[in-house]
């Protein structure tokens, strides 16, 4: 209550430019009601993307930017190029970078500092392995990625959490509910006491596995404030059915 949900569908690296552009401009069309969105298609689509979506109030985000505001990077991408092509938000040390790329925390931590310097609002992904579950380290993980993930600017510019349980993540499986409120709660906790009053007015998303027939039940936990959503995205009247269950 009080904190107006964001629904983000993250879009990885899928479909042509055609698809991406047909996907924003049907999430485009039926978009309304209470939450606020935000699509992140791959760095190809942005311009495309934010076209289809000209006139509409959805954000545009990225999955990902440099640390460094330019220099001899090749293949990277900065985020005062983001910027440019009209992205308001970027998705930083989600769980497939954090293993795929070798990010760490701190470069996580480096990136975010990159976003906020452009003002760009990032969407910082933290979330536990099957293991570190089972073996009751959930909070802990989640904790320390969060201590040394967020830099010190991040409340003030409205910074976003994404929960992304790994083993939930394209799986179909999700925690319970009493493990995402608990885990959302730790979050919120641990952004008061890095943040002070300000943690408390932050965004934490749930991400994994969210579809239609779920969203609802995951989005009425307490201090979860809207979703990242994955495979369901990729569907617009799947994202918007997830969108009207806030
Ligand atoms: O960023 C989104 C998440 O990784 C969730 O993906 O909805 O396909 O499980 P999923």
């Amino acid at each position: 209550p009080g904190v107006r949900p964001l629904i983000a569908g993250n879009w990885k690296m899928h479909g042509t430019l055609a698809e991406a552009t047909a996907l924003a401009q049907g999430v485009a069309a039926g978009a309304g009601g209470a939450a606020e969105l935000l699509v992140c298609p791959s760095f190809p689509h942005l311009s495309a993307v934010k076209m289809a979506m000209a006139g509409s109030a959805i954000g545009l985000g990225a999955q990902d930017c440099h640390a460094k505001p330019k220099g001899a990077h090749t293949g990277d991408v900065s985020a005062a190029m983001l910027k440019d092509v009209g992205a308001s938000h970027v998705i930083l040390g989600h769980s497939e970078r954090r293993a795929d790329h070798g990010e760490s925390d701190a470069e996580v931590k480096a990136k975010t500092e990159a976003a906020l310097a452009e003002g760009l609002t990032p969407v910082v992904c933290v979330g536990e392995s099957e293991a570190q579950r089972l073996a009751g380290e959930a909070e802990a993980v989640v904790a320390g990625q969060l201590g040394g993930s967020l830099p010190e600017g991040f409340a003030r510019a409205g910074g976003v959490v994404a929960y992304e349980p790994v083993w939930a993540i394209g799986t179909g499986r999700t925690p319970t509910e009493e493990d995402v409120a608990a885990m959302h709660a730790r979050i919120r906790a641990e952004l008061v006491r890095a943040f002070g009053p300000a943690g408390e007015g932050l965004r934490i998303l749930y991400g994994g596995s969210v579809k239609p027939g779920n969203a609802k039940a995951i989005l009425a936990l307490p201090h979860v404030d809207g979703a990242l959503v994955g495979g369901a995205s990729l569907v617009a009247a799947d994202f918007l059915a997830i969108a009207a269950a806030v």
